[in-house]
């Protein structure tokens, strides 16, 4: 059996949703990134700093974990879109770990606008063997239901 990892970042549990959702469909380790400095979820200027941080490309430090994703056969990649890209978090994991050549699968929470992100997310990844990729509008918020559903539908299709 093959295994699997799923690494996500989430600030307002969207992306958290989905993550719990694949984790409840198939067998796979779960990492939670987790910036040691992290916005405040509901501060008012979360957007303006995400925003900045985002289309500066920063990559913020993030607390250690003892996983080795190069351990695994697949990585399920799932991230906020942030100022129409990935958040920093994930652009953090990113560059801690070349993925050329290993297979991944990915998905992104937006809230209405995720194309020129997951163009961005396909581009980060382009040496990497993507087998899957998957967008999702707010799945905390509205109809949850539909996209768990969704998810586990995705999850079910992609090459394990
Ligand atoms: C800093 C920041 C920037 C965002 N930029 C975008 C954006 O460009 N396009 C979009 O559709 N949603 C954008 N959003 C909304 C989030 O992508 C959306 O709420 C997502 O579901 C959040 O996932 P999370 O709850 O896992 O953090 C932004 C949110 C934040 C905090």
């Amino acid at each position: 059996m093959s295994k699997i990892l799923i690494v996500y970042y989430s600030l307002t549990g969207n992306t958290q949703f989905i993550a719990e959702a694949l984790r409840d469909t198939i067998e796979a380790d779960i990492l939670e990134l987790k910036p040691i400095k992290e916005l405040k979820a509901d501060s008012g200027t979360r957007f303006m700093w995400g925003g900045y941080q985002s289309t500066m490309k920063k990559k913020p430090k993030l607390m250690d974990f003892d996983i080795n994703p190069f351990e695994y056969d697949l990585i399920i990649l799932g991230t906020p879109v942030w100022a129409w890209n990935i958040s920093p978090p994930m652009r953090s994991f990113l560059s801690k770990f070349d993925l050329t050549g290993k297979k991944v699968a990915l998905w992104m929470c937006h809230a209405g606008d995720g194309v020129k992100a997951m163009e961005r997310y396909r581009e980060a990844l382009k040496n990497a063997n993507i087998v899957g990729s998957i967008s999702f509008q707010q799945p905390l918020k509205k109809e949850s239901d539909e996209h768990k559903e969704k998810a586990i539908a995705w999850i079910k299709g992609v090459d394990q």
